[in-house]
C-alpha cells in the first residue's frame, strides 16, 4: 500500500453522531474513558485530526501575529514541503488547508499527560492557500509541513507523502465529522474502531462521516463494556 493503514477511532451516539454536547454528558463519560483507553492501546505512528478538532482539543483558537515572521517563497514560485531533520516517531497530523492553527510548541502538550497524545510531533498538512508568512512561522517553530492540493486537501496525496516522506505506516483518524467524511469518500479508511455511548444526539450534531458515500466493512469484534458497545470493523473482511 502506498499510504499508511488508517484506523478511524471515534466515540459515537447510538444514532451515529460524533459532535455536540452529548460528548460531555455524564452518560457519555464511560464511553469517553474507554475511547482514550483504546487510543492508548492501538499501536500507531500517530493520529490525524481536522482543523476544527485540533483547535478544540489543542490550540484553543490561538493564532500568531504573522507580521513577525518572514515569508517563505522560492524563485520558481512553488511552495515546498519542510521536513526538519530531527523528528520524533509519533505524530499529531493536522489537516489544516489554509494554515489557521496556531501552535505554541512543535509537540503536543496534553494537559493530562495522556501518553496517547502527549509529546506527539506536530505535522501540518496544508494546501497552497496557506500564507507564506504562516510557513515562516511554522519553520521558526520547527513544525514540519507538507502540501497536498491547491485549495482542498487531496487526502490520497497527503497520505502518500505521510508514508513516503515521513515514514508513517499506521495512523489513527480521530475526527471530526468533516475530515472523516473526506477520508471515507477518498476510500482511505481501512478500519473502524467505534465506542458507542448509550445516548441519542441532538438533531444538529454531525454524523460519523459528513457527506459519506456507500462502502462496506466486515465486523471483526463487538463487545459490551459497562453499558457501552465497542465495535471493530475492517475493510475487505466479510464478517471474520
Ligand atoms: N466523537 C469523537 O470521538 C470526536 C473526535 C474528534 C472530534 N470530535 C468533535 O468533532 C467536532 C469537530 O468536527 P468537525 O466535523 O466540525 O470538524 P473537523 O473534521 O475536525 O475539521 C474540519 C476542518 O478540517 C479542514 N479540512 C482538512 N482537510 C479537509 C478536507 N479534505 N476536506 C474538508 N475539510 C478539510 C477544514 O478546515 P478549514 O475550515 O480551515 O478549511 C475543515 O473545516 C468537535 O466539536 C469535536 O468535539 C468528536
Amino acid at each position: 500500500m502506498n499510504r499508511p493503514y488508517i484506523i478511524c477511532h471515534m466515540v459515537t451516539s447510538v444514532d451515529g453522531k460524533v459532535t455536540g454536547d452529548f460528548l460531555f454528558s455524564p452518560e457519555c463519560a464511560g464511553a469517553t474513558e474507554l475511547y482514550y483507553d483504546i487510543n492508548r492501546r492501538l499501536r500507531s505512528d500517530g493520529f490525524i485530526c481536522g482543523r476544527i478538532t485540533m483547535e478544540g482539543s489543542f490550540t484553543g483558537g490561538y493564532y500568531p501575529d504573522l507580521s513577525e515572521y518572514d515569508p517563505i517563497c522560492y524563485d520558481d514560485g512553488l511552495k515546498k514541503d519542510f521536513i526538519p531533520d530531527a523528528m520524533s516517531g509519533f505524530y499529531a497530523v493536522a489537516f489544516d488547508p489554509k494554515g489557521r492553527l496556531g501552535w505554541k510548541s512543535n509537540k503536543i502538550i496534553d494537559p493530562d499527560g495522556d501518553p496517547g497524545y502527549d509529546g506527539a510531533q506536530i505535522i501540518e498538512v496544508l494546501t497552497e492557500q496557506a500564507d507564506e508568512r504562516y510557513l515562516g512561522y511554522l519553520e521558526a517553530m520547527k513544525i514540519p509541513y507538507i502540501f497536498a492540493g491547491k485549495t482542498e486537501i487531496d487526502v490520497q496525496q497527503a497520505l502518500f507523502k505521510l508514508k513516503s516522506v515521513i515514514g508513517c505506516e499506521r495512523l489513527l483518524l480521530e475526527g471530526g465529522s468533516v475530515i472523516n467524511g473526506a477520508f471515507q469518500r477518498a476510500d482511505a479508511i481501512d478500519e473502524l474502531s467505534l465506542v458507542v455511548a448509550p445516548v441519542v444526539a441532538d438533531k444538529d450534531d454531525k454524523p460519523l462521516f459528513t457527506d459519506g458515500t456507500f462502502s462496506a466493512f466486515g465486523l471483526v469484534r463487538a463487545d459490551s463494556i459497562n453499558g457501552n458497545v465497542v465495535l471493530n470493523y475492517r475493510k475487505n473482511n466479510c464478517g471474520a
